[in-house]
């Protein structure tokens, strides 16, 4: 559904910073990673949004094509970023059809609530895949044009480079690691991963220009990670423990986006941008869907209630 302008962008970035560049995205038909392609569409980028479902992503990619007249937005179903070859292909098809690949977002990432000993040694694979293999994965087939944009949109600090910027990649992770949360150990261990990964491209690739940053956000409301991790009333109780008492919006994660891959961030490399109200500093030790802690593990229940149950087989 096409969406108003104030639901994925703030007012104060500039038409036209992104025009003639490339977003390739993974995970974007996911709630927050096609408000950011979105958003940078909307300031004149082309992009790809690939995902493992075709109708989702091919009706994502026409939706977000919606955000600016004479846009052009591929959406390639059937891609698996735990799949490097599926990767590569697409990439393939996303410089052929539209000329390069000037930013990258990494967004593609498996969740849901499971305790150790409802987390079958397939289950905790199945996340680490996703997050981590998949963020390798999607680094590797798109890092040859990230070095290649990153040349042609040089900055030196202070004079704008008259073709704006290039050669940029965000990697979406979380702040549950921070502290560790229980229910989430699979994600945890993914998303550390995920950040030195990061961090590791900000290192060998930045002599060439890339930059390598990390996107955490908190808890943003309306997405399918919230609706997999909280449930009625714990909701409020969550957004209650927000220091700026309330979810995020996926505008908001839009808006760092754009900080990060826009001038604004020329200088900005290996770095965490945390989107999160101050949340993870208010970590309370439960998953925030109401399995207080501790008191659900020593019960010996299992995850009840919310999106994406399922029953491992050992
Ligand atoms: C326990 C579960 C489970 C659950 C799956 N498994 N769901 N175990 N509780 N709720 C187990 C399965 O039983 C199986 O193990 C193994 O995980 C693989 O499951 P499959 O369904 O075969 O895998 P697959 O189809 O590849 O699905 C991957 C998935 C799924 C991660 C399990 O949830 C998924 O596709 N998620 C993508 C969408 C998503 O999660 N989006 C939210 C991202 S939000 P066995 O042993 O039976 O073989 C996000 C935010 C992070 O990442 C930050 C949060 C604060």
């Amino acid at each position: 559904m096409p969406l108003p302008k104030n639901a994925y962008i703030s007012d104060v970035w500039k038409d036209g910073v992104f025009d003639n560049k490339v977003v390739f995205c993974t995970g974007g038909s996911g709630t927050i990673c096609s408000a950011q392609v979105r958003a940078l569409v909307h300031l004149g980028a082309n992009a790809c949004i690939v995902g493992r479902n075709v109708e989702k992503t091919e009706n994502m990619a026409k939706d977000i094509a919606t955000a600016r007249a004479g846009s052009k937005v591929l959406g390639i179903g059937a891609v698996d970023v735990r799949n490097f070859e599926s990767v590569k292909k697409a990439v393939d098809r996303c410089v052929e059809e539209l000329g390069a690949v000037d930013f990258v977002i990494a967004g593609a990432a498996g969740n849901f609530l499971a305790s150790i000993n409802q987390l079958s040694v397939n289950a905790f694979k199945a996340v680490m895949d996703i997050d981590v293999q998949g963020s390798y994965n999607t680094l590797k087939a798109t890092i040859p044009h990230l070095v290649k944009s990153a040349a042609k949109h040089k900055s030196d600090g202070t004079t704008p480079s008259p073709t704006g910027t290039g050669g940029r990649i965000v990697f979406i992770s979380a702040t549950i690691h921070y502290t560790g949360l229980p229910l989430q150990t699979h994600v945890s261990v993914a998303k550390a991963g995920v950040d030195a990964l990061s961090n590791s491209v900000a290192l060998e690739f930045g002599p060439l220009g890339v930059t390598s940053n990390v996107i955490s956000p908190g808890p943003i409301g309306d997405t399918e990670g919230m609706r997999r991790l909280a449930k009625g009333e714990a909701r409020k109780r969550s957004e209650a423990a927000v220091p700026l008492g309330r979810y995020g919006s996926v505008k908001e994660i839009a808006d760092a986006t754009i900080y990060i891959f826009s001038d604004s961030g020329n200088f900005v490399n290996g770095s965490t941008v945390v989107v999160d109200g101050g949340a993870w500093r208010m970590q309370s030790g439960s998953s925030g869907s109401g399995f207080v802690y501790p008191d659900f593990l020593l019960s010996g229940e299992e995850v009840t209630g919310v999106a994406g149950l399922k029953k491992s087989k050992i």
